[in-house]
């Protein structure tokens, strides 16, 4: 599943100095050699903050915009390869009022646009994830543009899941990879999971080793269903408006002391008693 990931950034550089003393703190307990390579986040609870507030929703989502461009810093200060956040769900597209829609597609432009700068200072490489075609020219324009600007960038490759849905995704998987075998004379049973992966939309990343879901919901709520087979999963009660840098690292340190199985045994996985009549389950 490896070979058609994108090599551009396998170890971006690290700019440890420009972390905050309190993230500089919570950094020097990781062990770099078991940072992650690829997290995502479900940055949830902006509507709840600001109801907390009194607030309009609206400012929640502008302040859930800050804390995009914060953690994103902090992540590219360590040499995060990849961060997938998920902005805009098929659902929050179909289901929210259009007032709201239009709210989020407008701060996603203005976040665009205004953030642009920071994003080469910090050596970050945008890209999107989802069916982003649907969405309106003008901030399909945008997106393209901020894209291209920061194609070079050699630092954190700061994906945006808009307009995405992993249901979705593997619905557009299955069509593209059918008409591939359609066009191949491939049959069905020649077809690998590697098959699967290179026709997501993630087939140049690496799965996700780590998912954090703000706000305290225990959901996956349709985001990376295929990815998120071993992802180690961390939920805070934190809504997204108050997320920053050093919650990202805690969640890493936290990441840090799992055992990760992939459905083995682990390394102290003890004996393993070979004569199953030795164990003493009796048959009812
Ligand atoms: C969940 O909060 C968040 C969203 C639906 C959208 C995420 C959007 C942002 C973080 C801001 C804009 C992002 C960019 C990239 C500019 P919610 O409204 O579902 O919160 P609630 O569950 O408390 O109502």
């Amino acid at each position: 599943m490896r070979s058609s990931i994108d090599s551009l950034h396998s170890s971006p550089p690290l700019r440890i100095d420009e972390l905050s003393p309190e993230e500089r703190a919570v950094y020097a307990t990781l062990k770099p050699e078991g940072l992650p390579r690829h997290v995502a986040i479900i940055m949830d609870g902006n509507g709840r903050w600001a109801g907390r507030r009194s607030l309009k929703r609206f400012v929640g989502h502008q302040q859930g915009a800050k804390s995009v461009q914060l953690v994103t810093e902090t992540a590219s200060r360590i040499g995060l390869p990849w961060l997938t956040l998920y902005a805009f769900s098929l659902e929050n597209n179909l289901r929210r009022p259009r007032a709201e829609v239009s709210f989020l597609m407008r701060l996603l432009k203005t976040y665009l646009e205004g953030n642009v700068e920071r994003m080469q200072i910090n050596n970050i490489r945008f890209r999107y994830i989802g069916r982003t075609s649907e969405l309106a020219p003008d901030i399909q324009d945008k997106m393209r543009w901020v894209e291209e600007e920061t194609a070079s960038n050699t630092g954190t490759t700061l994906t945006l899941a808009l307009n995405y849905g992993g249901r979705s995704e593997l619905l557009d998987a299955f069509r593209g990879l059918m008409a591939e075998m359609k066009h191949k004379h491939l049959s069905p049973d020649r077809v690998t999971e590697e098959d699967i992966h290179r026709h997501l939309y993630t087939a140049h990343m690496p799965d996700p080793d780590l998912l954090i879901r703000t706000s305290g919901e225990q959901r996956i709520s349709n985001f990376l269903l295929w990815q998120i087979a071993y992802t180690e999963i961390f939920v805070t009660d934190r809504y997204w408006p108050d997320f920053r840098g050093i919650h990202l690292l805690e969640a890493i340190q936290n990441f840090q002391r799992r055992e990760r199985r992939y459905g083995g045994i682990g390394e102290d996985g003890g004996e393993v008693e070979e004569n199953p009549d030795k164990i003493g389950i009796a048959a009812s």
